[in-house]
């Protein structure tokens, strides 16, 4: 932990410029409610965004902690580190988380072959993107049409949008290389279009904020906009009842609109077997009920891995 710091501490003087964030502390650390550990190590750390977010990570941690100690194991502490997916690998590499989530396959197949990650990689469970906009729904879209004539007649009725339209067709994009973004950026590119591109499409709205917030002003502005579950059953009510779910993704291992969520052990982890433990405990019977009996706003968020 004291190199940790060190090590922290002279990156913070000497890498400001690298554009990586080198200053990561834990945004949270969770510790089974043993509150007496509160001065111990935080022996694990668990590098994700919406995942961390939502509270998917807490609950694990605190149940892992709890199933440890009941093993006989002494209390310890696990930290969240807030990242997004490209950054999450980038905290494993740099040794500064030991876990991550990330939902991305191709980044996960290019870290294991440049040994960032180990090869061994844990589907920990299921997230839904979901197709949101406003009720009046300009493009006239529904969840009977497939993503890809879905995405092209946002399209098509956003490029004929013009001065008498009541209501033009605008798309509202996070443009963070999130998860998020990267699946929405794949959905254009399936129908040939890349309205990011130039000639830049006026319709294509660029919103960089967290989910939430990017959410809530997709909604405000009657913008359709890709997001996932947890994001919208954080909303506030107020603001939940004025948008329209349109398509959601559902749990078949086709579906573009699935967001698997993976478990990635650091090659640099401060303790693997620590690590590994957790991991293999997270996408063992105890981790899997975890998952499938978190809850939001009384609804379940994730599906257990296949
Ligand atoms: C631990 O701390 C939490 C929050 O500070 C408190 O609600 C809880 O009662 C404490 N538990 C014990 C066993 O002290
Ligand atoms: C504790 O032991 C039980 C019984 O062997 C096992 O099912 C469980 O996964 C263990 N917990 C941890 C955190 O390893
Ligand atoms: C969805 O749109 C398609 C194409 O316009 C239409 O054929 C279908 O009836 C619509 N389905 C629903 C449930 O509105
Ligand atoms: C403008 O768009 C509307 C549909 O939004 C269409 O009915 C109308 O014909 C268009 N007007 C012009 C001048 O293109
Ligand atoms: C939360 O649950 C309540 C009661 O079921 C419901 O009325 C409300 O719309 C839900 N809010 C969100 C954001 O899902
Ligand atoms: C690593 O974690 C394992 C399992 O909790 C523990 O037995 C071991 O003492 C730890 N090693 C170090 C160096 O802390």
């Amino acid at each position: 932990m004291h190199l940790t710091h060190l090590a922290k501490l002279t990156l913070c003087f000497s890498g400001l410029s690298s554009g990586v964030n080198a200053l990561v502390a834990p945004t949270e650390v969770y510790n089974g409610g043993f509150n007496q550990s509160g001065d111990t190590d935080v022996r694990l750390r668990i590098a994700t965004g919406g995942a961390g977010q939502s509270g998917l990570v807490k609950v694990l941690a605190d149940a892992f902690i709890q199933s440890s100690v009941a093993n006989g194991s002494a209390p310890f502490r696990i930290g969240w580190v807030l990242s997004d997916t490209t950054f999450t690998i980038k905290n494993l590499q740099s040794g500064e988380a030991d876990l991550g989530i990330s939902y991305i396959a191709s980044a996960e197949k290019v870290a294991v072959e440049s040994g960032i990650i180990d090869s061994k990689i844990y589907y920990l469970f299921r997230d839904h993107f979901l197709i949101v906009g406003p009720p009046e729904n300009p493009a006239g879209i529904n969840s009977s049409m497939d993503v890809t004539t879905l995405f092209a007649k946002l399209f098509n009725a956003a490029d004929q949008n013009n001065a008498t339209t009541a209501l033009p067709t605008r798309f509202l994009s996070r443009y963070d290389k999130s998860a998020t973004n990267l699946k929405e950026s794949q959905l254009w590119l399936d129908i040939g279009q890349v309205p990011w591109g130039a000639p830049y499409s006026t319709w294509y709205h660029q919103y960089i904020a967290f989910p939430i917030q990017a959410l809530t002003t997709a909604i405000t502005l009657k913008e359709y906009t890709l997001t996932d579950r947890g994001t919208l059953l954080s909303l506030p009510n107020s603001v939940f009842i004025q948008g329209e779910v349109f398509k959601a993704g559902q749990d078949d291992e086709n579906d573009p609109l699935l967001n698997r969520g993976r478990l990635l052990l650091g090659k640099k982890a401060q303790n693997e077997t620590l690590a590994r433990q957790f991991a293999e405990w997270s996408v063992g019977p105890q981790g899997q009920s975890v998952v499938t009996g978190f809850k939001k706003n009384g609804t379940q968020l994730y599906s257990g891995a296949p």
